[in-house]
This record gives structure tokens, sequence and C-alpha cells, in this order.
């Protein structure tokens, strides 16, 4: 059985926990106001809220519903539209409203639960961040400048935020949330007690050989109806799974690191200043809040992003099955076009990589029809390492150019040592 509240209701349900969480909340719970548009994660039509404990914190973030499993809202706060209604319009609604940001509605209630998402959140109000909290909506009527307008009223509210009260303090304080969610913490607090010996049950009723589950924002998009009644691993969720950490010389990134944990990790942005900028080219904010690193290695695309990036760092992963454990360098993984040096049963259970200090730069490059929100046509990432000028050391892989994504061997040392 899997357990979550929505909105303000308790959810204990015996649904396959594999049906993503659009299908259970408009035909099981009846709540259509989150509509279905491409059920692709690319229009954000879908767009709920999703809140669970994080370092003490209850944090909620955007996610696209039609690639949520509901085994992954399994403990969680989930929030539709209808969750953010009061008696009457909401000052997102009534920004929307005012601005004329809205024609035929489809994308409103999206719009309206991502912005509701940026007002909880503990962001700078600015207006950069408010769109960014909105480059996973698509409106097709409307023209975005109206949005964006509506935007700018959240952001001149949101400078009236208390340095001492949490989101949901200050979105109820504004009835921008109703007054439940005060409660949400504590029952989330006794929601996650109860739950924690039936997420363990839930990993172990799987049969010997379940598929393995991240973030699903590709394999909901390639197998959406396969996945629905699969014998699934939920990886997402495991404790410890999301670290970040320095292990001597090596950064160590857990099985289920999102994009998002990545930009949101100290570590991570010490290492690499421009990582903020990078992130801006990697799909939107719904997705980069599910999709995992780990995932994006073994989706084996030759484009993908962080394979990219990853290969130019030449890092290692841990791979497990059962008690059986190795390490396979990330640029001898591909073995032709979707085609791994892996069985279906290896799971990742890290991501390695060397620190190889200040000499040391890195860069990201992403080439795509759009610059924003679109999948690259090539790109390309290299790390090189210089004394006095004189390169010594260069790692450089590209994507596009080939079935695989590659590491370009014959350019490892530029120079005798
Ligand atoms: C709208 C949209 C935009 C996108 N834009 C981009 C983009 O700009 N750039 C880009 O690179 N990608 C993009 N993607 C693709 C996708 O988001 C990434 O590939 C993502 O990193 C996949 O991670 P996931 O956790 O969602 O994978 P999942 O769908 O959960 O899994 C993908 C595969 O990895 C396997 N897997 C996952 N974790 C492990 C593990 N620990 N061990 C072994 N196997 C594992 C699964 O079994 C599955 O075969 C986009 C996708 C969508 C829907
Ligand atoms: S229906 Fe389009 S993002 Fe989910
Ligand atoms: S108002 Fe029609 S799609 Fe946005």
């Amino acid at each position: 059985m899997i357990r979550f509240i929505l909105n303000n209701t308790p959810i204990a349900t015996n649904q396959p926990p594999g049906m993503v969480l659009l299908d259970f909340i408009r035909y099981h719970r009846q709540l259509t106001g989150t509509k279905i548009g491409c059920r692709e994660g690319d229009c954000g039509a879908c767009t709920v809220l999703v809140g669970e404990w994080n370092d003490g914190k209850l944090l909620y973030k955007s996610m696209t519903s039609c690639l949520l499993p509901i085994g992954n809202a399994e403990g969680k706060h989930i929030v539709t539209v209808e969750g953010v209604n009061g008696t009457g319009l909401t000052p997102v609604q009534e920004a929307m409203a005012g601005e004329g940001a809205t024609q035929c509605g489809f994308c409103t209630p999206g719009f309206v639960v991502s912005l509701t998402g940026f007002c909880l959140e503990n962001q700078k109000p600015t207006m950069e961040n408010a769109v960014a909290a909105i480059d996973g909506n698509i409106c097709r009527c409307t023209g975005y400048k109206s949005i964006e307008r509506a935007a700018g009223r959240l952001v001149t509210l949101l400078k009236d935020r208390k340095k001492t009260e949490t989101g949901i303090e200050f979105c109820v304080r504004h009835k921008i949330l109703p007054d439940y969610f005060l409660g949400i913490p504590e029952r989330m607090s006794l929601l996650q007690e109860s739950e924690k010996s039936k997420i363990k049950a839930l990993s172990a009723a799987q049969t010997k050989k379940p598929r393995l589950l991240a973030g699903g924002t590709d394999l909901y998009v390639q197998q959406h109806d396969e996945m629905t009644n699969a014998n699934i691993k939920f990886l997402l969720d495991e404790p410890g799974h999301d670290e970040i950490h320095i292990d001597g010389n090596e950064c160590v990134l857990g099985p289920a690191v999102t994009v998002t944990d990545l930009a949101k990790s100290g570590v991570f942005s010490e290492l690499f200043t421009f990582f903020p900028e990078y992130i801006k080219l990697v799909s939107s904010t719904p997705i980069r809040n599910m999709a995992t690193i780990a995932g994006n290695f073994i989706n084996a695309s030759p484009i993908g992003d962080f394979t990219i990036f990853f290969l130019a760092l030449d890092a290692k992963l841990k791979l497990k099955d059962g008690e059986h454990e190795r390490l396979v360098p990330l640029r001898k993984l591909y073995k032709g076009y979707k085609i791994l040096d892996k069985t279906p049963e290896e799971q990742i259970t890290e991501i390695r990589f060397e620190l190889h200090g200040t000499r040391t730069c890195f860069h990201f490059e992403k080439i795509s029809k759009r610059r924003n929100l679109d999948i690259a046509s090539v790109n390309s990432a290299c790390n090189i390492t210089s004394d006095k000028g004189i390169i010594g050391d260069a790692a450089i892989s590209a994507g596009g150019v080939g079935p695989i994504p590659l590491y370009l061997e014959k350019n490892i040392c530029l120079v005798n040592r």
C-alpha cells in the first residue's frame, strides 16, 4: 500500500506503484484541474508540487505528474491546483487574471502551481528566479509577456517575506495557500515515521528481476504503458542515495542524485563555478527536480548532457548486483548504440571522479536549435590541466557525433611526462 498526502487528504492506495500520479489524481481522485497535455514532460500542464523533508526542512519542488509514478510519491505531500485554492482567487491566480495572462486556460493550472511553488521556496525574489520557476510551462495562446508580468507581481509580494517565517507561513499569511498547510509539517513527520518500514517493504516485495527506476523522466516517456504494471525497484528515496561528498581527492555522488541536487550542492558549485549557467541549458525546472545523473548515464543517449559532462571528468561508476561489485570507467560503459557493458540487474551505487586542483579548468558546451529547453544537436566538455601556459592533461568528450557518447581517448596526454 502506498501512502502520501494529496492536498489536505491522506491517501492509502493499492493501485500499482508504477501508475503515474497524473492518472491517479485525475481518474481515481477526480481532480481534473491538473491537465494532460503531452504526457512527455514537455508542456507543464500536469505540474504538481511535491513536498518532502530535506535536512530537517519541508521543501516543495515542482514536478510533472505525467512522469511521476505514485511509488515515488510515497511519504510525500502532493499539491495539485485544487490544493492551493482558497475561498476566492489566490494572489497568484489574481496576478494571472489581472495581467491578462490566461486565455483558453488549459496551461493556467500548471503556471499557478509552478508560481505557487516559487512563493514557497526560499529563493531570492528576483524576476530571473520567477521566470526560471515557470521554465517548464508552455502556453500556446496567451503569450509570455503577460505571464511574466504576473510573475513580477509575485516578486514584489515576496519582498514582504520576513526572515523568521517559513515559506508555508508566508504563503498562508498572504492567502497564497490555505490554512491547512500549517498542519502539514506535523502530518508529514507522522507519515514519515509510519512509512519508514513500508518503503523498505515496497522494495523487498519485488520479484527477482525488478526494473530499476530513478526519476522516471526517461522510462515513462519511452515505456509509459509497460511501466504502469511493472515490478519496479524504486531508487530515488533510498536513504543516503542523494548525497554528494568529498572523499580524499575524489568527489562522490550517490546513485539518486538529481540535477537539482547537483545545482544546490555547495560542494559542486565550489568545484564548478559556471554550473548554474550550464544547468540553464538542460531540460526544465520540474524535469531537473526528478532526473538523476545515473539515469542519464544508463539512458545511453549519445547526447546525454550529464554523460558528456562526467565523461570529461573521467568519472567511474560502482556497479552492484547482489554481492558482486565492480568499478567501471564511464568511458568504457558504452559498447554501441544503447548497448552497455552492464547487466540489467547491475545497479549504479556510486559515481566518483578525481579532483585535479586549481590548475585544472573545466568547460561544458551545448549546441541546440533553441538556446534553452532543447536537447543537444552536439555537446562537449573538456577538463584541462595546465602549468605556466602549457597544457599537461586534457580530457575531452563529444556528444551527437556518433552512436555513443564519446570520450576522445587519443587526446588524453598531450605532452610526455
Ligand atoms: C522534457 C524532458 C527534457 C529533457 N531534457 C534533457 C536534456 O536537456 N538533457 C539531457 O541529457 N536529458 C534530458 N532529458 C532526459 C532525462 O531527463 C535524463 O536522461 C535523466 O537524467 C534521466 O534520469 P531519470 O532518473 O529520470 O531516469 P529513469 O527514467 O528513472 O531511468 C533511465 C534508465 O536508467 C536506469 N537507471 C536509473 N538509475 C539507475 C541506477 N542507479 N543504476 C542502474 N540503472 C539505473 C533505469 O533502469 C532506466 O533504464 C529530458 C527528459 C524530458 C522528459
Ligand atoms: S502532460 Fe505535458 S508535461 Fe505532463
Ligand atoms: S492560455 Fe491557452 S495555452 Fe495558455
